[in-house]
């Protein structure tokens, strides 16, 4: 029904977690089957998008100052629309439509919508959608993906964990699932298409339910599709990781060995006002489970510093808690107040510059503990998913390990999407280096060749 000529040309630009990435793509999938085409330059564009995050003020502020860059955009090409996508639109709603910078709104649930909102706002009419669904799941849609080797796939969507200083409840509505068969289905074509690594995506994975099936079995089915492709998944709730899933990761040899589980905070009183409903305890005995039943396996974790009445005693424990458990990475964030959550009604007690203090504090810990870890690889081979030219140098190829580590080594003949088994001979906190292990064996019967000789 579209009467919109084919040529008119859609710039997203996405912020936020891996699950807006998802839904960028969904988003592209919709507009591109209406005969809209994407563009990667923001100055060729009629329609620019902007898919937003709500889970800290600095990500709002942050959005704020592309809007003010659009507008420039927008004074040169008047007729360009200037779309507000994502938490911050579900946030904000027709707050957003005060400034003139804004022609549409529209929420994570309402994505379908969009042809038909952007139509009318060509028309002049600016337009709200931000309805949020307990079924809409974009089951049925193809994503446009843009990268050959990697892809994030949806499987549930919403939260109902209810974290007392998290939005995202709110932002993105219930918990609901897609069908197993579907993305199994998605999984396969991905496979057919080329893609080497799969990482399954969801607010709080251990939720996903179809039937009788949940996330394990859906774990080891995807994981069947194709061996030699790499599983991934992100995120767990700690409450609900189950002993199914810990054996599907340490038994399906395609499932990375990597789990991102958020801890928040070390201390029991701190939890609990975060309603996070379990205890320090429970955590430790989990990661010892999946240490034991997985050798090997990275984990990472996600930190809150300054929490609504987070005492100095309450941050040592979550100092010493990450000491004693030495994660391969931890995203440590300061608490940022969110209007609607439990915590917003907390007094915001702990002053921006003692927030500032303690997030270094755990970021220096962590980073001289992931040294020690990432030095404990200097010698060993790592097998590595090749996903292109390094950001320094053109010379070098970027990837990562099955247990997530950023690894660089020098280009040789290597294609994006290739397997590369790298021997690592230097490393720093957040990435190692090293040579092709072929080249480096090459390297080293040639001198023994020679020495012979
Ligand atoms: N302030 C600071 N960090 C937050 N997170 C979620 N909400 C907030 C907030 N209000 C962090 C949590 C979560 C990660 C995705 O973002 O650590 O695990
Ligand atoms: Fe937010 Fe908690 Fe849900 Fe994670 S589990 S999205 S922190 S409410």
């Amino acid at each position: 029904m579209s009467t919109l000529s084919p040529t008119r040309r859609v710039y997203i630009e996405t912020y936020g977690c891996q699950m807006n990435v998802a839904d960028s793509e969904v988003v592209g999938g919709i507009l591109s089957t209406h005969g809209y085409a994407l563009t990667g330059d923001i100055a060729d564009a009629d329609i620019v998008l902007v898919n937003t995050c709500a889970i800290r003020e600095n990500a709002e502020q942050r959005i704020y100052g592309r809007l003010g860059l659009f507008s420039t955009y927008k004074r040169r090409n008047p007729g360009m629309l200037v779309g507000v996508l994502g938490c911050m639109a579900e946030r904000l709603r027709s707050n957003l439509l005060e400034d003139e910078l804004v022609d549409l709104v529209v929420g994570p649930d309402e994505y379908r919508k969009l042809p038909d909102l952007v139509e009318r706002a060509f028309a002049g009419e600016r337009g709200v959608a931000v309805r949020l669904s307990r079924v809409e799941n974009y089951d049925d849609l193809t994503p446009l993906r843009t990268d050959g080797v990697c892809a994030w796939v949806s499987v549930m969507r919403g939260c109902d964990k209810f974290c007392s200083f998290c939005v995202v409840p709110f932002t993105r509505g219930r918990e609901r699932s897609r069908s197993l068969e579907s993305i199994v289905g998605e999984v396969r074509d991905l496979a057919v298409k080329g893609f080497r690594e799969i990482t399954l995506l969801g607010q709080n994975v251990n939720s996903f339910r179809d039937g009788s099936h949940d996330f394990a079995e859906l774990m080891r089915k995807v994981a069947s599709v194709d061996r030699s492709m790499r599983i991934r998944f992100t995120t767990s709730h700690p409450q609900d990781m189950s002993q199914r899933l810990i054996e599907a990761i340490a038994e399906e040899v395609n499932i990375c060995k990597y789990v991102h589980l958020p801890v928040q905070s070390g201390s029991d009183r701190i939890l609990g006002l975060m309603n996070r409903t379990y205890t320090v305890d429970h955590y430790r005995r989990l990661l010892h489970r999946i240490r034991k039943a997985i050798p090997g396996v990275a984990l990472s974790t996600d930190v809150i510093s300054g929490f609504p009445s987070e005492s100095g005693a309450d941050h040592r424990m979550t100092v010493d808690l990450i000491r004693e458990l030495r994660f391969d990475f931890a995203y440590t964030f300061k608490y940022s107040p969110r209007e609607g959550t439990k915590a917003w009604e907390m007094e915001d007690s702990v002053p921006e510059e003692e927030k500032g203090r303690r997030v270094w504090e755990i970021t220096e810990l962590q980073h001289a503990i992931a040294l020690e870890q990432n030095r404990e690889l200097i010698g060993t081979t790592v097998r590595v998913l090749v996903e292109g030219p390094s950001r320094k140098s053109p010379h070098e190829y970027t990837g990562r390990s099955d247990t997530n580590k950023t690894v660089v080594f020098p280009h040789t003949d290597e294609q994006p999407g290739e397997l590369a088994d790298v021997r690592i001979d230097r490393a720093n906190s957040a990435t190692l280096f090293g040579v092709r292990a072929g080249d480096a064996i090459g390297a080293a019967s040639q001198s023994l060749r020679e020495t012979a000789a």
